[in-house]
């Protein structure tokens, strides 16, 4: 006897057995054949080796709640357990997906569906008085509460100390210290300066977040940590505080990756991420373009920087032109006075370098084709524009990025552009993500700004989602990893 998944092939057997099971009443094939095929849908059968039993459970995006949709087992199969087995499995399920109940309606006169519900937890929170016609039998509804998991998650990789909590995927907290001012100074982020800022703000940003959640660290149920990729000395400070925090107080801890837990933040938004989809990251540190087919098991690096970060690039820039750090938004506040009128180069675009660098990025021959251009213009003192310089740099950037990005999604057939990291705060990356997008039928996601930026509510999410399904916490021994790999998404 095997559980499986079902899908649209199982069409036919599934009608076979929904007609037996439903002679008046049957599902017609059609809608049968959408909820198979639906994402927000999850069946299961179990074959011996024909199907003798199956059932159904919807969790819509966005919802903290999971329903039960249809449940049927081979009349000569009865008895032996598989209702229970079926619906334990929809629980874990639903347990897994991040919901707080699953509900169900239950034909009053079948004594034995409703015992083995309330055995199961379920309670009945009302009725439908003759909903099943033509017999005009009562509905009940029943409700099974889920207790989500509270994880606490620490951000430590680069210059923001963040320490977020999650409940399931509900967002509790999102406590935030950036030593960015610190950094101004010299231009980009000094990696000791930042160590040491995590140090002083490990402390006070993790009273925040508890009493922003009105929590304390015994109502935490797991702790999650980034330990990496990042700034060596950066990360070494927030994992001394994971797992200090995790003897102290005897909890679970989980080393996750930080680039994983910028996808991860979706889930605090639509309850789960929506997958397949392509991410691409883009922030003072990273330029990645990631596959993912699965949040915990299946991510795949496609292509990254090889030399300067997105970020990296635009604080460059901004510093060759008088700015001051950081330079993105002071280059996109510029930029919306100027025109795109200089065709910079765009790295890596080539068709010599699409064939060997087809999604990786490359920004330190256009950082320097600014500069030239820059000093040429005032060596022969003349008079140029820096808001078109600006505009002109950051329309490369983008036409970068999301040439590369779409072209993922086309080569890979995954309609879903996932965007994170702090330039997405750039208004032309975002308008012109937009308009590719729909230009080529691929939906957009970009979270809310405080989960696109490094923070420790992400890192919390992830873990979370670890937790719910059911993986086994990370030993003690982990470091720091700073070139951590994309596809470990846990380190043991
Ligand atoms: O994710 P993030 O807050 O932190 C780390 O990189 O760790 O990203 C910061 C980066 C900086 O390089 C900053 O210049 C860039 O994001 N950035 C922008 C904009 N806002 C921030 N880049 C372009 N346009 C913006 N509006
Ligand atoms: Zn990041």
């Amino acid at each position: 006897m095997e559980f499986l998944e079902l899908s649209k092939e199982h069409l036919t057997s599934v009608m076979d057995l929904e007609h037996k099971l439903f002679p008046e009443d049957a599902w017609s094939a059609t809608s049968m054949a959408s909820e198979l095929a639906a994402t927000h849908t999850y069946y299961l059968g179990i074959f011996a080796p024909e199907l003798i039993g199956y059932a159904g459970l919807a969790t819509a995006a966005g919802s903290f709640s999971s329903d039960i949709q249809t449940i049927g087992i081979a009349s000569d199969q009865r008895g032996n357990g598989l209702g229970r087995q079926l619906m334990q499995r929809l629980i874990a399920k639903a347990k897994e997906l991040g919901s707080e109940q699953v509900m169900l309606e239950v034909r009053a006169d079948n004594a034995v569906a409703i015992a083995l519900y309330k055995d199961l937890g379920f309670e009945q929170i009302d009725i439908r008085k003759r909903y099943y016609q033509p017999a005009g039998i009562d509905a009940l509804i029943m409700r099974l509460p889920i207790r989500q998991p509270i994880v606490l998650g620490i951000e430590s990789t680069c210059d923001e100390t963040g320490v977020g909590i999650v409940q399931g995927n509900r967002l509790l907290a999102n406590a935030l210290h950036s030593s960015m001012d610190e950094h101004s100074k010299y231009g980009g982020v000094v990696p000791e300066v930042a160590a040491r800022a995590h140090l002083e703000a490990i402390r006070p940003t993790l009273e925040k977040a508890l009493t922003e959640a009105k929590l304390t660290m015994q109502d935490i149920d797991a702790i999650a940590v980034a330990n990496g990729p990042g700034l060596a000395g950066a990360l070494m400070v927030g994992i001394g505080a994971a797992k200090g925090l995790a003897l102290a107080h005897n909890k679970p801890l989980y080393a996750v990756n930080h680039l994983v837990g910028h996808v991860g933040a979706d889930v605090l938004e639509r309850g789960a991420v929506e997958l397949p989809t392509i991410a691409l990251l883009v922030s003072g540190g990273h330029t990645s373009l990631l596959l993912v087919r699965h949040l915990l098991n299946d991510v795949e690096l496609l292509g990254e920087t090889i030399d300067d970060a997105a970020g990296e690039a635009f604080d460059k820039v901004a510093r060759v032109l008088g700015l001051p750090y950081p330079g993105g938004p002071q280059i996109d506040k510029l930029a919306a006075d100027g025109t795109a009128s200089i065709r910079f180069p765009r790295g890596l675009t080539l068709p010599k370098d699409m064939e060997k660098h087809r999604y990786d990025f490359s920004f330190s021959g256009l950082k320097t084709a600014v500069a030239r251009h820059v000093e040429k213009a005032q060596d022969a003192g003349e008079d140029f524009s820096k808001a078109d310089v600006a505009a002109s740099f950051r329309e490369a950037v983008v036409d970068v990025l999301l040439t590369k990005a779409i072209n993922a999604c086309k080569d890979f057939g995954v309609n879903r552009l996932l965007l994170g990291g702090g330039v997405v705060a750039n208004a032309r990356l975002r308008e012109e993500a937009q308009k590719r997008c729909s230009e080529n039928g691929i939906e957009l996601r970009i979270p809310r700004f405080q989960l696109c930026t490094d923070n420790g509510a992400m890192i919390a999410a992830l873990g979370s989602q670890l937790v719910m399904a059911g993986t086994a916490p990370s030993s003690l021994s982990f470091g720091s990893e700073s070139t951590l790999e994309v596809t470990q998404v846990q380190t043991l």
